[in-house]
């Protein structure tokens, strides 16, 4: 048995050549010796300024009418009123608890975005906002978006 175990023991270190090279796989060098500085750009590769110009925004599809404002209405109350206050100027009873001030939607900027801005915030949400995708369906957050556009168009009333 002892030798048997002796044996098993001298075949395992006999099978374990270290002698030879050791097996070491460099990568190829990165740059041709004695090149230095950029390097050609991959195949397919394409200047940032010369890439296609990718529309950031959805498109909106449901028509902004006065019914469409009316059912946002009822669905800004809901869902957006508490933050944004009733007229959108930023000012809900919940503001006082959050770190960051809900914007005014008369504020230029978000007077100015497109229908695919306020869409893609609605339903992802937008830093400490959260998204309301899950609880708003799309046809629903247009009609919330055309209702924000009613309140645009009201102008600020906060002052
Ligand atoms: C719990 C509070 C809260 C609720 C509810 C809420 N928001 Fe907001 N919202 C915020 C805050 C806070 C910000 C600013 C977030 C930031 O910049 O970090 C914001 C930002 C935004 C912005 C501006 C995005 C930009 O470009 O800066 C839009 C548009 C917006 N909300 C729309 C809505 C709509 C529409 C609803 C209802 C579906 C809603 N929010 C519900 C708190 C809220």
């Amino acid at each position: 048995m002892r030798r048997a175990a002796l044996l098993l023991c001298a075949l395992a270190v006999a099978g374990c050549d270290l002698s030879g090279p050791a097996p070491v796989r460099p990568y190829d060098p990165a740059r041709p010796p004695g090149v230095s500085g950029a390097m050609d750009p991959p195949d397919g590769a394409v200047a940032m300024e010369a890439a296609a110009p990718v529309n950031p925004y959805p498109a909106n599809p449901y028509p902004a009418d006065w019914d469409a404002a009316a059912r946002g209405a009822d669905l800004y109350r809901v869902f957006c009123a508490p933050c944004h206050g009733a007229a959108g100027h930023g000012d809900g009873p919940v503001r006082t608890i959050l770190s960051v001030a809900p914007p005014s939607f008369h504020d230029p900027r978000l007077r100015e975005a497109p229908d695919g801005h306020l869409l893609r915030v609605i339903e992802h949400g937008r830093g400490i906002m959260y998204g309301y995708g899950s609880r708003v369906t799309a046809p629903e957050r247009a009609d919330i978006v055309a209702f924000l556009r009613a309140l645009q168009a009201k102008g600020d009333t906060s002052r």
